[in-house]
């Protein structure tokens, strides 16, 4: 059975919520337990620096605002880069903008922006990955709906993929 982690860095909690759902069906349709850690936790010095030596996958999930990564999850990209090496890597963002190109079902511009937002940050630190994906966010300050532009069943039916390849090893 191989191991997998999940490490995410947020600035307002979409995507902990979103690395969560993630979790939830990689656990409930595939039998993948996944280890959850916050790489912005004030409280564990262990989370802020994780050892992966030991996973097969890992699953990165990143606050985008600001046009840039939450910086923690560029840190441990570079931290990481020999170990990521030898491992799977699944890389998914909260944007806003991701997510309000797919809900206006522009698909083009969502490439576009999965290319600039997660494909060049990749290749900039020189790291492979075996699949990404773009979400969307909220914009906590704008009530009722905080200008939420996540769609569900894309988040789920990513879990599904990633589900899939780690099960066929
Ligand atoms: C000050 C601010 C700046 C933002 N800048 C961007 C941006 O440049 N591009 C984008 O796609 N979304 C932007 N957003 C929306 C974020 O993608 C959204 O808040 C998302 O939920 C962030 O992930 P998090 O909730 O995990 O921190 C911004 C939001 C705020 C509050």
């Amino acid at each position: 059975m191989s191991k997998t982690i999940l490490v995410y860095a947020t600035r307002w909690g979409a995507t902990t919520e979103t690395a969560r759902e993630i979790i939830k069906v990689l656990k409930e349709k595939f039998g993948i337990d996944v280890d959850l850690v916050n790489l912005k936790d004030k409280n564990n010095e262990t989370n802020r620096n994780p050892d992966i030596s030991s996973y097969d996958n890992v699953i990165l999930g990143v606050s985008y605002a600001k046009f840039n990564w939450a910086k923690e999850g560029m840190n441990f990209l570079k931290k990481n880069k020999e170990k990521l090496k030898n491992k799977k890597l699944f890389v998914f963002i909260s944007s806003a903008r991701c997510g309000g190109a797919w809900q206006s079902r522009n698909y083009e511009k969502h490439e576009e922006l999965q290319k600039k937002f997660i494909d060049r940050k990749l290749e900039k630190v020189g790291v492979q990955f075996t699949s990404r994906r773009g979400f969307g966010g909220y914009y906590i300050n704008q009530p009722p709906d905080k200008a939420e532009t996540r769609d569900w069943n894309m988040i789920r039916a990513w879990a599904e993929e990633i589900g899939e390849i780690i099960n066929s090893g």
